[in-house]
């Protein structure tokens, strides 16, 4: 099937990780295949605009951690292909929901739910999107999956509310940004990899570890993504740029960047993006390396890395813990490639 006629086309990711994820081609078909499928579970009326999110994949990081954290030699286990999906759409509603947030207009290459739908109906298909993956919870023979995706949901929900609280203060700390990307994002990380881990006959050891080894990328993936906001190319990676300093999103590099420079020309940093001043971002950026701020977000984000590979290393001989620890080298060398895009 060419890429074109594929019912599910996928956001091109960076070659280093496409190369990997070959290994999951017929993974992430069966994937594309079954949250295709699923665009049939929503009601007539609405299927048009279930399938606009559900038949446009990303670069299903989450998916390919269910994918290696539970990684058998043999035939693919459905478990796994729906605990991917159950996870893809619990992700997909917290990106239609955080582009309203984030008034973002390009996500995966296309125009937003809310800039092509409107807002309410992207708050409402956020809500069924959630709704969904958790009726596809229900269905494993236990309800472990179901208990920890749901507690996991509420918790990035809770990130995400607490960003949009924590806005308003006037004393953000690197504590409060810690916390809020473990549950927005570290969380999904998480359960990725230890619900994948689960699904497998190795011990709950393992489970814990590859667990702990997906928040501590998940962690690192969100700052990489807060570095990519300012020195990411927009046509690359697909997804509107500059959107955390103009919501006021207090990321890691933001409050260095207010630190170092006084909330003065922090705020008008801001206000060039606003005004559509050409190469806003870029200056930022400039202005952040000079600073040494790229420097120490690159060590900070290394040492998470590092933490998510020692977590594992009680395991690194299983075969999961050789693919896992493949894609914690990849982000690594994603960040240096950051600095000369
Ligand atoms: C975007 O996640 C949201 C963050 C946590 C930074 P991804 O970068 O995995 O987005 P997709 O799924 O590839 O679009
Ligand atoms: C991550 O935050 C969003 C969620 C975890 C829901 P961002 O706002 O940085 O994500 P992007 O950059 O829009 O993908
Ligand atoms: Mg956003
Ligand atoms: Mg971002």
């Amino acid at each position: 099937m060419t890429a074109s006629s594929h019912p599910n086309p996928r956001q091109k990711a960076p070659t280093e990780l496409s190369s990997l994820f070959l290994l999951l081609k017929d993974h992430f078909q069966t994937l594309d295949q079954f949250l295709s499928d699923q665009v049939l579970a929503f009601e007539p009326e609405i299927r048009d605009i279930a399938a606009y999110c559900l038949e446009n994949g990303g670069k299903r990081i989450r998916s390919a951690l269910v994918f290696f954290s539970g990684w058998e030699e043999g035939p693919l286990s459905p478990g796994l292909v729906r605990l991917a999906a159950v996870i893809e759409m619990v992700h997909l509603a917290t990106l239609v929901h955080d582009d309203i947030m984030d008034k973002a207009d390009l996500r995966r290459n296309r125009a937003t739910v809310a800039k092509k739908f409107g807002p309410d109906t992207a708050v409402l298909l956020g809500d069924a999107l959630f709704s969904q993956a958790v009726h596809l919870a229900t269905d494993f023979p236990s309800n472990e999956v179901c208990r920890y995706v749901s507690k996991s949901t509420r918790r990035v929900c809770s990130g995400e509310i607490m960003q949009t609280l924590r806005d308003k203060e006037l004393n953000s700390n690197i504590e409060s940004y810690r916390r809020i990307i473990d549950l927005k994002t570290a969380e999904l990380f998480f359960v990725s990899c230890y619900l994948g881990a689960r699904l497998t006959p190795f011990p709950s050891e393992y489970a814990d570890a590859a667990g702990s080894f997906g928040r501590h990328l998940g962690t690192a993936y969100q700052m990489y993504d807060d570095l990519t906001d300012f020195f990411g190319n927009e046509e690359i990676i697909g997804k509107t740029l500059g959107t955390d300093l103009v919501s006021g999103k207090q990321t890691l590099p933001l409050l260095m960047f207010t630190e170092r420079v006084g909330s003065e020309k922090s705020e008008q940093a801001r206000r060039n993006i606003l005004n559509g001043e050409p190469d806003a971002i870029q200056q930022i950026a400039h202005q952040m390396t000079d600073l040494g701020i790229f420097e120490e977000m690159a060590r900070i984000t290394e040492k998470e890395i590092f933490l998510a590979t020692e977590a594992l290393s009680p395991f690194k001989d299983l075969p999961p813990s050789t693919q896992l620890l493949k894609i914690a080298d990849i982000l690594r060398n994603q960040i240096k490639a950051l600095k000369s895009e």
